[in-house]
């Protein structure tokens, strides 16, 4: 038989003493977690806190000297045992941080490096800059960030900020990590505070660097998402709060798709322009000369680097849970991953014009990084098309000036001074990288031809007919 109800007003003794004890046991909770936050944000704001980044590559060196700069002491977690020493040394690694500025921060004892997690415990906020690579079969990768959350829950103690910056798909920092931190016992919210912030850094870019590129922001909860923005708002200009880190992990994704999209529309025009007769670098510089509606983007042998051709592939598995398919993701991938085999196809025509059969050409591969004026060659789609033509029975050596060797892709080599003699020596020159410091008149005056995949000899073109375009 249903009881009836108490009517309100009407409790026991006992109940009442039991909610009289239970709100003070809440009151209670939420002085110690407001005074927590409070803490946390003193030191933040007068740069006592300590700052731990996990992961010293592209994205956490910039970081890591942003933060010393105004004065935090930054400790860096980083597994590559020569990067932490060269931290150590005072010897920078990443072309985006000076080399005198990173030599007296480190002199200062702003900034060191530990190879292990045993210091977790000095840190007040951990920032994870971890790589997040695909497996093979295009899923996403996460053992970087599931291992670093993990040896972090080992040593988590109340009061600390974990922000996540690695690139991520939507549902990693709530999902993955979360439920890593709180088996340490500790809970989200209460005892330490977690927010996702993607990192945006195009390294390179002189103009816009860590400092004056928008961060976004998302925590797990309230507590965690003020502390996270006033975390970030001491060493960069503009802060973008939104309402949850899945909302900024989808911020990311998104503009790295975006930017795959795109490269892939301008890749699909050149192989039908190069059907039709046209000259796609013609049509794109003449349809980027109106000032609303259109943004530039340029054709190239493939896209490269750690971010556009893996991170849209992190929200096209993430959407499968949804029943979903990310279609625009899908095109795109495609089409990038045919742009080295339309280079080949491409080198293949002219070495044939040239009288040469591709199997006994001798071919020069001018820039291997993936993008212009880095040494990165990660995932560059130009050791795509070295090994398509090697395949092929061709002989490639390359000239990098940001590569002076490489071991990647099963290829094992070392650039090849760029003289006369070697251009000389040659059947193609083909341009995978536009370097600005290559004279690339001087290269077309002395090379019997070039294939340029990029446009870089788009100011010889009255001088040079021994140019072919992408
Ligand atoms: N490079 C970019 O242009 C760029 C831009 C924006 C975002 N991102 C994202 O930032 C993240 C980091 O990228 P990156 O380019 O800096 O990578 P990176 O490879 O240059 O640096 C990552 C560093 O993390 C270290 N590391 C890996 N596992 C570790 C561990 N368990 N403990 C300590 N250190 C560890 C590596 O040794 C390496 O030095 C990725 O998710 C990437 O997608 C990169």
């Amino acid at each position: 038989m249903l009881q009836p109800l108490r009517r309100h007003g009407s409790e026991t003794p006992h109940a009442k003493a039991r909610l009289r004890l239970h709100t003070g046991q809440v009151e209670a909770d939420q002085a110690e977690i407001a005074a927590r936050v409070q803490t946390l944000l003193d030191k933040i704001q007068n740069r006592s806190a300590v700052i731990g980044i996990v992961g010293l590559g592209y994205v956490g060196l910039p970081f890591a000297v942003e933060k010393a700069k105004v004065g935090f002491k930054v400790i860096g977690i980083e597994q590559n045992v020569e990067r932490a020493d060269r931290v150590n040394r005072g010897e920078n690694y990443i072309p985006d941080v000076g080399d005198d500025e990173f030599r007296e921060l480190v002199g200062k004892g702003l900034i060191e490096a530990a190879t292990d997690f045993s210091q977790v415990g000095e840190m007040d906020v951990v920032v994870i800059c971890v790589p997040t690579p695909l497996t093979r079969n295009l899923n996403p990768d996460l053992q970087f960030v599931e291992g670093v959350t993990r040896e972090l829950s080992r040593f988590l103690r109340p009061g600390q900020l974990i922000s996540l910056e690695s690139t991520t798909y939507p549902g990693t920092t709530q999902e993955v990590m979360l439920p890593l931190l709180e088996a340490s016992g500790l809970k989200a919210e209460r005892d330490f505070f977690l927010a996702h912030s993607p990192e945006r850094v195009d390294p390179g870019n002189a103009r816009y660097t860590t400092k004056n590129t928008t961060k976004i922001v998302g925590g797990v909860g309230p507590h965690s998402h003020q502390v996270a923005v006033a975390f970030y708002s001491q060493t960069i200009e503009k802060v973008v709060s939104v309402s949850s880190a899945e909302a900024a992990e989808m911020v990311k994704v998104f503009e790295n798709t975006f930017r795959a999209v795109n490269i892939a529309l301008v890749n699909e025009l050149a192989q039908l322009c190069d059907r039709m007769g046209l000259n796609v670098w013609e049509v794109l510089d003449a349809a980027y000369t109106k000032p609303f509606g259109i943004m530039p983007f340029f054709p190239g042998p493939g896209v490269g680097g750690h971010c556009i051709p893996l991170d849209p592939h992190y929200l096209e598995w993430k959407a499968r849970e949804f029943n979903f398919s990310t279609h625009f993701i899908a095109l795109a991938g495609e089409i990038n991953r045919s742009m080295p085999r339309f280079v080949r196809e491409k080198a293949h025509r002219v070495l044939n014009h040239l009288g040469v059969a591709p199997s006994r050409s001798r071919i020069l591969m001018l820039g291997v990084s993936y993008k212009k004026d880095l040494g990165d060659y990660r995932e560059s789609p130009a050791l795509e098309v070295m090994k398509l033509l090697m395949e092929d029975g061709a002989e490639v050596l390359y000239h990098d000036p940001y590569v002076p060797a490489f071991a990647e892709h099963g290829l094992a080599m070392e650039s090849a001074p760029l003289t006369e003699e070697l251009l000389a020596g040659i059947n193609l020159v083909v341009i995978t990288a536009d370097h600005t410091n290559v004279d690339y008149g001087w290269v077309a005056s002395r090379a019997p031809h070039v294939l340029d995949t990029r446009n870089a000899t788009k100011h010889l073109r009255e001088t040079c007919d021994n140019v072919t375009l992408l």
